[in-house]
């Protein structure tokens, strides 16, 4: 198994580019499936889970072809409407096959979702909105089975005990373009790549208002063509390299982001004492000492994203004072502090909260990734680290981060990729 070996203590000096948008890649690709043609999809990261969607979409009969960050679905010979659990299990994301398989033919049947480490992650809201638009469900087997005669539009409260759903919004946005009339979405989830989906769907001939707002509405269309687009940069990339920026005491600019999609970080960061600068299309931090330690709480968009918790928390293990972290949309979402503890971290943890106590230094050692973002979280501390950190299951962090060694070694770090 890969690991990667860390030795602490550089200070980041550089610019760093940001891949394209993994998680607006994902649904955008699902969303190829709804014109039956070729579409072009550019500024795709080249990420394990990318290559699992894409196996999906073999799977069902779809021809991808993949040359540098530019991918083409050709979906006019789909055969299959189930994705299977072998591929289903390696990554949730798939669960936005959903709304596009029965828009096109009326039927789907896409394993269960299992639960995962940062929780149980239900599928109720995509079910009970799909169901709203005309969808039967049953579950034979641990698959999904959804079935429909007609999809007709309907006026949709989507929101659930933890506020909306980033891909049950999609679902229903995909869906929802097949429905006859008008589907209105309450509570819709407001995140930048949502929006983007939408972008791509009206790209090729849907007519979907509202996105990025909790109000979004489709009018139904019978068909829709392919297009070619290009998916925007990822934010929660771009927001990791900045706090590398940070812990480091660094100087780095961060190229290819949206700065208004990183508006809650950057608000924390400058309340922590680092001096940021917006330009266009980059941001750069600068930190010349101390942080002081700062609260935050985890929420749907714009508010603090819950995929750069844990890489935040790394940050105020080493920020003077004391602070709360509140995860609000992944309660358990804290698979990381552990780890972050054997490297020398003050952690208390109470019921989706964590309270942190700054220290003067953390020491190096072996540590595990649980997940994606606790990966992330893991290189950082091991950035800062004294003496060498290393951080086994890298598997975690190739889903979501393009290259993410070689892009902090250009600004400095000293990083190597072993096999344990
Ligand atoms: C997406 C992101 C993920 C991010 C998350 C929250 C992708 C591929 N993944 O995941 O990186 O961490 O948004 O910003 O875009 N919930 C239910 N029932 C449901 C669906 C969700 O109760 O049917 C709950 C979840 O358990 C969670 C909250 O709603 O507490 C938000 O989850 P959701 O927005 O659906 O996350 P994903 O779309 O799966």
């Amino acid at each position: 198994m890969e690991a990667l070996k860390i030795s602490g203590g550089q200070r980041l000096k550089g610019s760093i580019s940001a891949s394209g948008s993994k998680n607006a890649s994902l649904p955008i690709l699902a969303a190829t499936l709804l014109t039956g043609g070729k579409s072009r999809i550019y500024g795709v990261p080249r990420l394990r889970d990318i290559r699992m969607m894409l196996k999906i979409l073999t799977a069902l009969g779809a021809q991808v072809q993949w040359e540098d960050d530019c991918i083409t679905v050709d979906s006019s010979g789909i055969v299959s409407c189930t994705a299977p659990y072998e591929l289903v299990k390696e990554m949730r994301a798939s669960i936005c096959l959903l709304g596009p398989l029965l828009a096109c033919f009326g039927k789907a049947r896409i394993s269960l979702p299992g639960g995962c480490v940062i929780g149980d992650r239900p599928v109720d809201i995509h079910l009970k909105g799909l169901e709203k638009l005309g969808v039967d469900f049953k579950l034979v087997e641990g698959y999904i089975e959804g079935e429909t005669k007609r999809l007709a539009g309907a006026s949709i409260f989507l929101g659930g005990n933890f506020g909306s759903s980033v891909l049950a919004t999609a679902n229903l946005l995909m869906a929802a373009c097949f429905a006859s009339g008008e589907t209105i979405i309450e509570f819709a989830a407001c995140e930048p790549e949502i929006v983007d989906l939408a972008n791509f769907l009206n790209k090729m001939g849907a007519k979907i208002s509202g996105a990025g707002s909790h109000l979004i509405r489709i009018k139904g269309v019978k068909k829709l063509k392919p297009a070619d687009y290009r998916v925007i940069p990822d934010r929660i990339e771009a927001g990791t390299h900045l706090l590398a920026g940070a812990i480091t005491a660094g100087d780095v600019e961060v190229r290819n982001c949206v700065p208004e999609h990183l508006f809650a970080l950057l608000e924390k960061l400058v309340e922590a004492g680092a001096e940021i600068k917006k330009g266009k299309n980059k941001v750069s931090i600068k930190s010349g000492g101390k942080l002081k330690g700062v609260d935050i709480v985890t929420l749907p968009y714009p508010g603090f994203p819950t995929d750069l918790q844990a890489q935040f928390m790394s940050l105020m293990c080493l920020a003077e004072g004391t602070s709360v972290i509140t995860e609000k949309i992944f309660p358990e979402r804290f698979m990381h502090a552990a780890e972050l503890k054997r490297l020398g971290a003050d952690i208390t943890l109470q019921e989706g909260t964590a309270i942190i106590r700054g220290r003067e230094r953390l020491a190096g050692t072996r540590v595990m990734a649980s997940d994606l973002r606790a990966s992330a979280a893991l290189v950082l501390a091991g950035l800062v680290a004294d003496g060498e950190t290393v951080v086994s299951r890298i598997y975690h962090l190739d889903r979501g981060y393009q290259d993410m060694e070689g892009k902090l070694n250009a600004v400095g770090a000293k990083i190597t990729r072993i096999n344990e």
